[in-house]
């Protein structure tokens, strides 16, 4: 069959099967900006950043319009470049720009577009921004109107990825918002913590509740002994944060980069989760045997949990009862200072998870996995944040040297690993449609 192309800014643009002209323009080396495409979700056409022109002058969006085998478009004309800059006058001028102290500085798509298309102030005087309050019920997400630019990425993800609906488009003109219906607080939703709608969010609107600060404070008390766990996850995750090669394992350098910090004890979540798949084993044969309703269901992610538990409480008695690998971690790591010699006792461990999903920082909260009144896990930092925490010590990630685990909680085998990317976890979450991502909506 011949190739087909289209002609986009005078240049032959081969393509085959892509969805749309954006994605033919970005798959030849054209970048057509977006702020309410992806292409994992339903399209919207919404924004109106994409527009390009055609050949009869008039303008288009890039995201809605099919590729087709000598279609000609324009991606910087005058026209097109005064329509972005007016967009972009628009959304500033009804968005609380304060960029300083934004959580989502220097990741933001409408901060980097307002740079690109050089629009330097607002053309519209009034400041119209959302002065809804903010949403802090999640300990997992904050929601702030004031900074939605109504793209509607993140209701998309989490109907259409995540299942769950939990948030939609509100109210309208001025006071147009996304959020839950009826006036809710995200914790009074199926909302389950996942955090897969900050992870599409382009701006500051949806955020991942960081808890950077109380980790400094930590690593800088000389009282405390901070023990680390890390995920699996994490050692392939955070490669790509310090622009190496997305999925190469680093698990030698973030071992240095964490006693770097100042982290007394570093240990790997993998051992427990060879402990997790040795519970569930005996747990299944148990239930194999006495005959009791099947499949059985992980307990690991606690996303899945929470949607079990509000959605599909029948499924609960299918769910497995042993800990989630990082509560496994956090006993042992308990037990282990409880029961040593020295003179660092319990109450003086501070015991972090470095995990890939927000929804770990729900299941630290948990009063149901509290040990004689104390919490098991002190603090969850998401993959990000630790990036955040490295970057800001200045530590030259790229160029460290590799470093081991803690022993004895440092050594595993690799059957959690293969747990995790085949059978237990990723079976028991599609099963329901709640998908997870490791933080990433194309992870
Ligand atoms: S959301 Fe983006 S543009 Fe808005 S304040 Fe935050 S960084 Fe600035
Ligand atoms: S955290 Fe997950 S479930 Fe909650 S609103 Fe966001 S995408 Fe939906
Ligand atoms: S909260 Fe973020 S992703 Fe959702 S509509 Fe607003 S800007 Fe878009
Ligand atoms: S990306 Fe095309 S209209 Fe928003």
């Amino acid at each position: 069959m011949a190739e087909k192309k289209m002609i986009i800014d005078g240049i032959e643009c081969p393509f085959t099967d892509e969805r749309n002209v954006l994605e033919v323009a970005r798959n030849n080396g054209i970048d057509i900006p977006s702020l309410c495409y992806c292409e994992n979700l339903s399209i919207y056409g919404g924004c109106r950043l994409c527009l390009v022109e055609n050949e009869r002058g008039a303008l288009d969006a890039a995201c809605s319009m099919q590729p087709k085998n000598g279609l000609v478009v324009y991606t910087h004309t005058k026209k097109v470049l005064e329509s972005r800059h007016t967009t972009l006058q628009l959304l500033l001028s009804s968005h609380r720009a304060d960029c300083l102290t934004c959580e989502q500085s220097g990741h933001c798509k409408l901060q980097e577009y307002a740079h690109r298309y050089n629009v330097v102030e607002p053309r519209f005087d009034e400041n119209t921004y959302n002065h809804e309050r903010l949403d802090v019920s999640s300990p997992c997400i904050t929601r702030d109107p004031s900074k939605c630019i109504l793209c509607g990425l993140c209701v998309r993800m989490c109907a259409e990825v995540q299942n769950i609906a939990a948030i939609d488009f509100v109210k309208r003109g001025k006071k147009a918002m996304v959020a839950p219906a009826f006036g809710k607080m995200l914790v009074e939703t199926g909302c389950v913590g996942c955090g897969q709608c900050a992870a599409v969010c382009p701006t500051g609107a949806i955020v991942i509740n960081r808890q950077i600060p109380e980790m400094w404070k930590m690593l800088n008390d000389p009282n405390k002994r901070v023990v680390v766990q890390y995920a699996p996850s994490v050692r392939v995750g955070l490669a790509e944060e310090f622009g190496m090669p997305a999925n190469e394992p680093v698990t030698g350098k973030l071992v240095t980069a964490l006693k770097r910090l100042g982290v007394d004890v570093v240990y790997d979540t993998n051992l427990s989760a060879d402990l997790t798949i040795m519970e569930e084993s005996a747990e299944f044969m148990e239930k194999l045997k006495s005959g009791a309703k099947l499949p059985m269901f992980t307990s690991c992610c606690p996303g899945w949990i929470q949607h079990v538990e509000k959605a599909h409480p029948e499924l609960m008695p299918q769910v497995s009862t042993a800990g989630s690998p990082m509560e496994m971690m956090g006993a042992l790591i308990r037990q282990q200072f409880n029961n040593s010699n020295d003179s660092v006792g319990d109450d003086d461990v501070y015991s972090v998870a470095i995990m890939p999903c927000t929804a770990k920082k729900f299941e630290a909260q948990r009063p149901e996995l509290e040990k004689d009144g104390k919490r098991l896990i002190d603090l969850v930092l998401t993959t990000d944040e630790l990036a955040r925490l490295i970057k800001a010590a200045g530590i030259d990630f790229k160029n460290l040297p590799d470093s081991e685990p803690d022993s004895p909680l440092g050594d595993y085998t690799g059957a959690g690993v293969i747990f995790g990317v085949t059978g237990g976890v990723t079976e028991a979450v599609r099963h329901q449609g709640l998908h997870c991502h490791g933080g990433r909506p194309d992870a």
